[in-house]
């Protein structure tokens, strides 16, 4: 039902606040042998993944969650784990919230070349955002595959528009929460994924 992505690609999901973006990447990235995740919300927590703060135990550990520290410079924070990936090769770096590594066009040197020469080097780099517009183009541009909530707001949905092929058209209509437009790159035209799960229906409570 998911579309396989491999651990090593660049993936850029984009969906307002609660459309399911971080469940969506944990369900994937939960599964890859060796990834750093970006936890600067302290939100995440998943099993077999240690939990740090330390930046030295990016290398020490195949899976972890990094809660980087509140009063660091996003820029900083970006480049601590470009770095830590570019040694690490054969892994992959999930971005919680992209803004909180590269704000506006601003990024670090080392999470550049991260993303750049990620497909060489096997990193894979998954980048969620809410605000399209206020995040760095590489994430866009460099993207190999898109999801796209198809109920973004005007402004964030413009800049969709030319990355996800079909954006505009399914994007007129109305979707229920937790649909995904995919989209790979070169491929002709964005699928839609309904991936809400069925609400439980109420036990109905016998009276006797
Ligand atoms: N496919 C889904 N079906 C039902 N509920 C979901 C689904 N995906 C996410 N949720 C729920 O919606 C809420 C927001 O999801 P989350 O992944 O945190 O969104 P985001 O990261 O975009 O803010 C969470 O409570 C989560 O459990
Ligand atoms: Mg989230």
């Amino acid at each position: 039902m998911r579309p396989k992505i491999s651990p090593y690609e660049k993936v850029t999901i984009i969906g307002e606040n609660g459309s399911g973006k971080s469940t969506l990447a944990l369900g994937y990235v939960k599964n890859m042998p060796s990834a750093i995740i970006h936890d600067p919300k302290h939100e995440v927590q998943l099993p077999n993944f240690h939990i740090t703060e330390n930046p030295r135990d990016l290398l020490r550990f195949a899976r972890v969650i990094w809660r980087s520290p509140g009063d660091m410079d996003p820029v900083d924070a970006g480049n601590i784990l470009g770095e830590a990936v570019l040694t690490r090769k054969w892994t992959c770096l999930s971005l919680n919230e992209a803004a909180l590594v590269a704000p506006g066009q601003r990024m670090g040197p080392k999470l550049r070349q991260a993303i750049i020469t990620g497909r060489s080097l096997k990193i894979g780099v998954w980048a969620e955002t809410q605000r399209p517009v206020d995040v760095h183009n590489l994430f866009f541009s460099e993207a190999h595959a898109y999801f796209a909530s198809p109920n973004l707001i005007k402004s964030d949905a413009q800049k969709v528009v030319g990355f996800v092929r079909g954006y505009d058209e399914f994007s007129s209509q109305t979707w229920p929460k937790f649909t995904w437009l995919f989209y790979r790159k070169g491929e002709g035209t964005a699928q839609i994924l309904k991936l809400g799960r069925a609400e439980r229906p109420k036990r109905r409570r016998d009276s006797r």
